[in-house]
């Protein structure tokens, strides 16, 4: 019997030990329309996710297959991301007078919540259903230098209408930056296709950008899309003007956090869009995040794939849905908080919509 994909991962994922000496647990999520999401508790990582397109099965984000390899891999693959998703210019932020100073592992800042950020903790989970199911952990005062105990919960729960929503929730008994998300890659024409993400065609409802420097940190101001190579507002290829302009040009291709309009933060309203090159998947975005950070995967390549090769840079496309990068540090931009107050609630939610023709 030929095993799927979330089977053979229950059993290749967990042959060598995680971090901690102990195996990755494994859980299936799945409908029945024949759509299976497969999810590790070492990163509260969605680990695949399969979709029936007519007679074929498309898993169409990228992973690896085994312990190792997770473990090498420094792309982030499926991994919720935390406590501050995108980048802490330097790692420091003030607040009410008291200055921070985070974790930096990148290019001197502090990049996905620092060196050891929320991807690598092992969370507890709770699988409730064939089709949902809770992670939970508690980050520490001072853990990676932010302040305040936080507990986060992150459910995944997928529904009859191919609808994967991921519900994040915090609580923290110190105010404390936090923006948590999910990292993962998605190529519609399936991982192991032969396809990249350019061909991919892309809608993001946006009017304006952030342009950042060479490492990826807010120059401080908002970019209007329009008559520039950033424009998605009607879809269009991803490839069609990579790198035609000196704002891609320092990122190595699109790496930016585009601001979603004020009426498609609402959850509800699709934020995003993604269509395959061969048109028989649909990926909608829906959030109630204000920016989505369009990554093209431009550092992708050496990183393992599931069949003992690499991925190439380009491989596909992450869209994060997020708080801005370095929000902590720029209030004027007069956007959602992006620092959650003591005993308040921290409550959002993300769902990638497949759609088969
Ligand atoms: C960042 C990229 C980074 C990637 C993997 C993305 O969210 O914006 O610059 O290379 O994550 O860490």
């Amino acid at each position: 019997m030929t095993l799927n994909r979330a089977e053979q991962l229950q059993k290749s994922m967990t042959l060598e030990a995680a971090l901690d000496g102990l195996p990755a647990k494994i859980f299936v999520l799945k409908n029945a329309q024949g759509m299976r999401v497969s999810l590790m508790d070492i990163g509260a990582t969605w680990l695949s996710c399969e979709i029936p397109v007519g007679k074929e099965v498309r898993d169409v984000i990228l992973g690896v297959n085994n312990m190792s390899d997770h473990r090498i891999q420094e792309a982030y693959m499926g991994a919720t991301v935390g406590r501050f998703a995108n980048r802490i210019a330097q790692g420091k932020f003030n607040i009410a007078g008291q200055d921070f100073q985070t974790g930096i592992n990148q290019a001197g800042n502090t990049l996905h919540g620092g060196p050891a950020g929320f991807d690598q903790y092992r969370w507890a989970a709770e699988q409730k259903s064939d089709q949902q199911i809770s992670f939970s952990m508690c980050s520490k005062d001072g853990d990676q230098g932010f302040p305040g105990n936080l507990q986060v919960t992150v459910n995944y729960c997928l529904n009859e209408n191919n609808e994967l929503s991921i519900e994040y929730l915090a609580e923290t008994d110190k105010d404390c930056p936090v923006n948590l998300t999910n990292h993962a890659y998605f190529n519609l024409m399936g991982a192991e296709s032969e396809h990249d993400c350019l061909q991919h065609q892309l809608m993001i409802e946006a009017d304006l950008y952030l342009p950042v420097n060479e490492s990826g940190i807010p120059l401080g101001h908002f970019n209007a899309v329009k008559h520039s190579s950033f424009d998605f507002s009607e879809a269009k290829a991803v490839g069609r003007d990579l790198l035609s302009c000196a704002e891609q040009k320092k990122t190595a291709g699109y790496d930016h956090s585009f601001l979603l309009k004020d009426s498609h933060q609402d959850g509800e309203s699709i934020a995003a869009q993604c269509i395959s090159p061969d048109k028989k998947v649909t990926m909608n975005v829906k959030t109630t995040k204000p920016a989505i950070q369009l990554y093209t995967g431009n550092f992708l390549s050496g990183t393992p794939n599931r069949q003992g090769g690499q991925y190439q840079n380009h491989s596909a496309l992450a869209l994060e849905t997020q708080f801005l990068p370095d929000s902590p540090n720029h209030p004027e931009w007069e956007q959602p908080c992006p620092i959650l107050a003591a005993g308040e609630a921290y409550s959002h939610r993300t769902c990638y919509q497949f759609v088969i023709n």
